[in-house]
């Protein structure tokens, strides 16, 4: 069976954004963006504050860094040496989902057996000595409220998590508890933070001019520096890191894959942007549009992103390690003609995700710039999609370029990777040190 072709273009379409409509949705998420500075419950993001600005470059000692943001939780030792030197001391690392084994983001898993899990981690991490006294970082990306460095509550699980009492909780006092019952309360969190702010604060270690730190992963988010921050009552809190929350961004228009996503999820309404543009739902769009095309919309094959990159990056003639894929996943073995389209559909879902990301960067990077002249400036990103997934940096770039015009050249990407871990050393010791 070949594709229709009319159905094809009209999907190839629906995920394609130009570059007028591209503007568009530049000026949209600064307008949300400008509502929700002035009142945050006008804005469809969170924008919530961090309570920490850029580090000075001069953050030292040894601290504990724990990784909590995505299925695989990790904790470090860092030896900060200041001056952007660093070095990792240990790492250890581990799933918090096994199939088959166990499972603590499901509907059934409580936060005891979760943050015991991590306790037992950090424990790890610090070969079980319970004497010595250890500042822990916290990188706890997912959306909270703060109203110091020490104590962001979960407002909402996002990327599919669902344990059960963790909403509404402070997460470090669930660590806490958690490390006292396994006696090792030696190790004291000090901080935590959202993962895009990490990103800034390890970026901002090493390298000048940066204000604006992004996660694109599984997830997707961005924080930037806001020179300007006001409590509720208009007091100046002067430079502060915004958490966006921008994976809620929800002023522009889905398309009918988006839609029907969103209706199926863990929460609807909820990361209407992220839905579009992150690792954990491309391949779920993708499947979506495959099953339309093979006539049997409404059937899941598990596609993942990784499948969706190993599609693309098979340049081969006859496309056989996209076919093994699409055998083994849709169970069909397609004519060499669909197995093109498919891979021109994965790439068009990747390319509409990477210009929107790009997108919302450009807006922050005009507000940032105010009236003014844009600043020479890096945007640090780390994350899975934007260091591996084949076409995502490079539309990021064109973008940029198609957007800021004869700016282009003052603005480009960099790879923070594993910022989120060292991002966290350094929040320890902003909390220690200052
Ligand atoms: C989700 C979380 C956000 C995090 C992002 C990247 O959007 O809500 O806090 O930064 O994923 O991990």
């Amino acid at each position: 069976m070949a594709f229709n072709e009319e159905q094809f273009k009209e999907i190839i379409s629906e995920f394609t954004i130009g570059s007028e409509r591209l503007h568009t949705i530049a000026a949209s998420f600064r307008q949300d963006l400008q509502l929700g500075l002035r009142d945050v419950t006008q804005s469809s993001m969170r924008m919530l504050k961090s309570y920490v600005g850029l580090p000075s470059g001069k953050e030292t000692g040894d601290y504990l860094a724990l990784d909590f943001g995505g299925t695989n939780i990790r904790v470090f030792r860092i030896k900060l040496d200041g001056g952007g030197k660093y070095e990792i001391i240990k790492r250890v690392g581990r799933p918090l989902i096994v199939p088959g084994e166990y499972d603590y983001i499901c509907k059934d898993a409580t936060a005891e057996q979760m943050f015991d899990f991590i306790a037992e981690l950090i424990d790890e991490a610090i070969d079980g000595d319970h004497k010595t006294k250890y500042y822990l970082g916290h990188t706890f990306s997912f959306p909270s409220t703060q109203d110091n460095l020490y104590n962001a509550r979960l407002i909402i699980w996002t990327k599919e998590f669902a344990t059960q009492g963790v909403e509404g909780k402070v997460a470090n006092d669930l660590l806490v508890e958690a490390l006292k019952r396994r006696g090792a309360d030696n190790v004291e969190p000090v901080a935590v933070l959202n993962d895009t702010v990490a990103v800034l604060l390890s970026a901002a270690y090493k390298t000048p001019n940066i204000y604006i730190g992004s996660i694109y992963a599984t997830g997707h988010n961005t924080c930037y520096l806001e020179p300007s921050i006001h409590d509720p009552n208009g007091v100046g809190l002067g430079g502060m890191i915004l958490n966006l929350e921008c994976g809620n961004f929800s002023k522009l228009a889905p398309n009918r894959f988006d839609k029907e996503y969103d209706e199926g999820s863990e929460k609807p309404g909820e990361q209407r942007f992220e839905k579009m543009v992150s690792g954990r739902y491309m391949g779920e769009l993708f499947g979506m549009a495959i099953s339309e095309l093979l006539g049997e919309k409404g059937k899941k094959y598990g596609l993942t992103s990784i499948d969706m990159s190993m599609i693309i990056l098979d340049d081969s003639e006859n496309l056989g390690k996209a076919s093994d894929i699409i055998m083994a996943k849709v169970g069909k073995e397609l004519e060499p003609a669909d197995v093109k389209k498919i891979k021109e559909l994965a790439s068009a879902i990747v390319i509409r995700s990477a210009r929107l990301v790009a997108a919302s960067f450009v807006a922050l990077v005009w507000q940032r710039a105010g009236s003014g002249k844009i600043q020479k400036q890096h945007v640090a990103v780390d994350g899975s999609v934007y260091e591996k997934m084949p076409l995502a940096k490079e539309n990021i770039t064109k973008a940029l370029m198609e957007l800021l015009g004869e700016d282009a050249g003052q603005v480009d990407t960099i790879l923070d990777n594993g910022g989120s871990g060292l991002g966290a050393a350094i929040a320890a010791a902003m909390a220690v040190q200052k």
